[in-house]
This record gives C-alpha cells, structure tokens and sequence, in this order.
C-alpha cells in the first residue's frame, strides 16, 4: 500500500529495440503528473542540442551520457506514478538484445508488463522475427512470472492510424501469446503513439474504430497477485548501495514471507548475517515489508562487499535453499544445435546469473513421443533434465517459490530454454 492507500503493483515495460519503450513511458508518467511541463521542456531542450528532438520523453528515463548519445536504454529505470486504482512502480527495459540480461533483472520484479510494439513500416516485421525480441521478451515474462499483459501496439502514427496494420500486428502476436501460456482474453491490445499521445489517458480521435480502453484504463484492469506472507522469507538483491550515514543498503523486492527491522537476516549462498535496520520504500520508511515491495534496507554489520546481485536474503531460522543439483523440467526453445550432457549455459533465476551443467538427460517429450535417457535435446522438446550449478547459488522447488523456482537458459546471447524447479537437493 501506498501512503495514499492505493495497492502497488510493479510494472516493467518490455519489447523489441527502438520500439518506444522510453518514450511512451515518458509520455505516461507526463500525464499522470509525475514528471512536470519544466522538466520535460528541459529535456526538449537538451535533446535538439544533439539533433534527438524527439527523445524527449524518453530522456525521463535514459539518464545515462551513452543512452542519451546512442538513443537507447541500457539499464534499468524505475519511476512511480498513479492511476485512479493503483500505485505503480514502472520498470523501463533496454531493448537492445545485448542487454537483455538486465531486461530479465526488470522483469523477475514484475507483476505486470506493457509488450511495446511498434507498428512503423518494417519495425514490428524486425521485432517478431527470429531474431528480434518481440517474442523473447514476451516468452522471458511469462517465464519469469509475469502473466498479466498489455500490449501496446505502438507508433500508430506511422502506420496513418490504420485498423488493418492494428489487427494484423494483434493477430499475429496473439497466436505468439497463446502458444507462450497466455490467456489472450484477459489481454488488451491498445493502439497508441507515446510519442504523441494518442490513447494514452484520452482516448484518441484519430482511431474512432477502437473501442477499448486507452493505456491508462487497461492498466486499471489488472490485479494484484496474492501475496505469500505466509511462506518464509525470501527476498533476491537487486543492488547494493553504499549510503552516507546510513550505511549498507540492499535493495531487491520481497517474493514471499515479511521482513520487519530488528530481525537478523542471512545472505545465501555467501551465509552472511546481518541485523536489518531500517526499511524504505520510495524513499519513504515502512514498518515491514510483503511480498511486492520494492525496498532497500539498511543493515548492521554488513559491508558493500559482503552482497552482491544474485544474492537472496532469508531469516536465518529458514535459510534460502544452495542447491547442489536441480531436478528439472525444460523447453527448449533456441539452440543452434542440439543440446548434450556437460552443456554449460547461464542460467539466470531471481537476479542470480550462473553458469550450469546439464549432469543428465532424463527423459525427453517431442512430437515423436516420450524418450528415456535420451542422447541430446534439440529446439521444441521438452525434458527432465539434472543440473549443477558451477558455484553456489540459491534455487528453490517451484511449489514452493515459485519466484526462485523458474529460470530462463541463455547462451551467446540467446534464450535458449526455459525451465521450472522440480527438485532441489540442497549443499
Ligand atoms: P530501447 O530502450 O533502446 O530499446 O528503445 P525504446 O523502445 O525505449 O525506444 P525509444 O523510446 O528510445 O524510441 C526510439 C525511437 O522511436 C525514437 O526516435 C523515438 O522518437 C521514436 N518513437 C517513439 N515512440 C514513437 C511514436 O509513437 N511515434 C513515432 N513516430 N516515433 C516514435
Ligand atoms: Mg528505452
């Protein structure tokens, strides 16, 4: 809850490069007030100064000198804005394919997204093909969690603000959708240009034939998950912060069981403990932080070194789970060849990334039928496989938590595969 009262969701805004990420959320956080007329003038300002006018709702969120100079987003931004229902953290994803790993850190926080998807001559061609990230990032979200989506199927102004271009972008991608597990009932596709705003918070004149909500309104219509206060603590570092009179400040989002000051935690897999302080949410303290909470959390007793990325934070009573080998279920979904014993990709769960050995291949499921101990696994099987893990890192049993018990596979910057934890046995 904010201090408003309105329930929280985190948001990530995902889709291909250059689609328009930066830009339409830019263009939201404008109409929903969180960024003033000042600012943005500012930025529009800044950005002619380099000929990139039109970036100016999207320098909101690219802050760094190289994405202001290259036009695209490299790292992580968060932002909070409000609708009438809701209280949101939005995420904003790179979309560049060199920098998914980071997407994928955006996207293990979510419990929504907006697929952007341009709809300009070519862009949404270049976006769905094989090697685009239209359909990665969709397949990487429902991996990850994040089953409730909108689409967002974007730049209509380059496409005159044509139905046809808007049907056949949300055809396509709807049968894309169904095959990755979507419910594409419970999916708006809303045709906007964040660029000028069209179906953003007014719905726009210039595309009288659409008779859904605007953005604003679709993103009324999601609800917030259940939240397993009830299980125990767990909670992925994000970041580590060093901050000036206060000390070591971990910062990752609560995927199940209450964190309260005072209460000693530990850090897996390193086994460092330390006494929690202080949380903070947005910059503002909290007395306990559930499931959903985006924090940071001052510590006594750790330094900056002692954490890092990938880290997952228990009680100690209940510490989170070092596994020394996996028991799983994959899909493949991209390798450029076949899959063998003693393949070694990263996997990446929660905010951890480590390299992993396929031990065994159990059995495989393709269309030919069921296989056992099969001798290699190629795009479309499906399979139990064992796997190591090449340094300690924390995974968990799916049912138990489901947060740190999904992973996605990736290889030469690829995804490879995704996958869900059947059994863990523990170091
Ligand atoms: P990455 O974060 O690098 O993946 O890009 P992005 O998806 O955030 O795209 P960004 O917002 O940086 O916009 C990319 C380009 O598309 C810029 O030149 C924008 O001005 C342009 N653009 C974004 N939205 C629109 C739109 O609605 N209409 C038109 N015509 N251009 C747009
Ligand atoms: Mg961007």
């Amino acid at each position: 809850m904010s201090s408003k009262g309105k329930p929280h969701l985190n948001l990530v805004i995902i889709g291909h490069v250059d689609h328009g990420k930066s830009t339409m959320t830019g263009h939201l956080l404008y109409v929903c007030g969180t960024i003033s007329d000042r600012e943005i003038e500012k930025f529009e300002k800044e950005a002619e100064l380099i000929g990139r006018g039109s970036f100016k709702f999207a320098w909101v969120l690219d802050k760094l000198k190289e994405e202001r100079e290259r036009g695209v987003t490299i790292d992580l931004a968060f932002y909070k804005f409000e609708t009438k229902k809701y209280y949101f953290t939005i995420i904003d994803a790179p979309g560049h394919r060199d920098f998914v790993k980071n997407m994928i850190t955006g996207t293990s926080q979510a419990d929504a997204a907006i697929l952007v998807i341009s709809a300009g001559t070519g862009e949404f061609e270049a976006g769905i093909s094989t090697t685009g990230q239209t359909r990665e990032h969709a397949l990487l979200a429902k991996t990850l969690g994040v089953s409730q989506l909108i689409v967002a199927v974007n730049k209509m102004d380059l496409a005159d603000y044509k139905e046809e271009r808007y049907n056949e972008i949300s055809e396509e991608m709807g049968r894309n959708l169904k095959l990755f597990g979507f419910d594409i009932s419970k999916i708006n596709f809303v045709p906007v240009s964040g660029m000028l705003g069209d179906n953003l918070s007014e719905k726009s004149d210039k595309m009288s034939w659409y008779k859904g909500p605007t953005l604003l309104e679709a993103l009324d219509t999601f609800i917030v998950p259940d939240k397993p206060t009830d299980k125990p603590l767990r909670l992925p570092i994000q970041d580590v912060y060093t901050i000036t009179g206060i000390g070591t400040v971990p910062v990752g989002r609560v995927e199940s069981g209450i964190l309260k000051p005072k209460e000693e935690v530990i850090f897996q897999p390193t086994g460092k403990k330390a006494a929690v302080m202080s949380i903070e949410m947005h910059h503002e303290e909290i007395p306990e932080a559930i499931p959903g909470d985006n924090i940071g959390f001052s510590c006594k007793g750790l330094s900056k070194q002692d954490v890092r990325r990938g880290d997952v934070v228990g009680h100690s009573k209940k510490p989170p789970t070092i596994a020394k080998e996996i028991v799983a279920t994959v899909q493949v979904i991209r390798h450029s060849s076949v899959i063998a014993v003693g393949y070694t990709p990263v996997v990446h769960c929660g905010t951890a990334q480590v390299a992993i050995r396929f031990a065994k291949l159990n059995m495989k499921q393709s269309k030919k039928g069921k296989v056992d101990n099969p001798d290699f696994l190629k795009n479309g099987d499906a399979a139990e496989v064992v796997l190591i893990p090449t340094r300690d890192m924390v995974i968990e049993q799916y049912s138990e938590f489901p947060a740190l018990g999904r992973f996605a596979v990736r290889d030469m910057g690829q995804t490879v595969a995704v996958g869900i934890v059947k059994k863990v046995t523990p170091k």
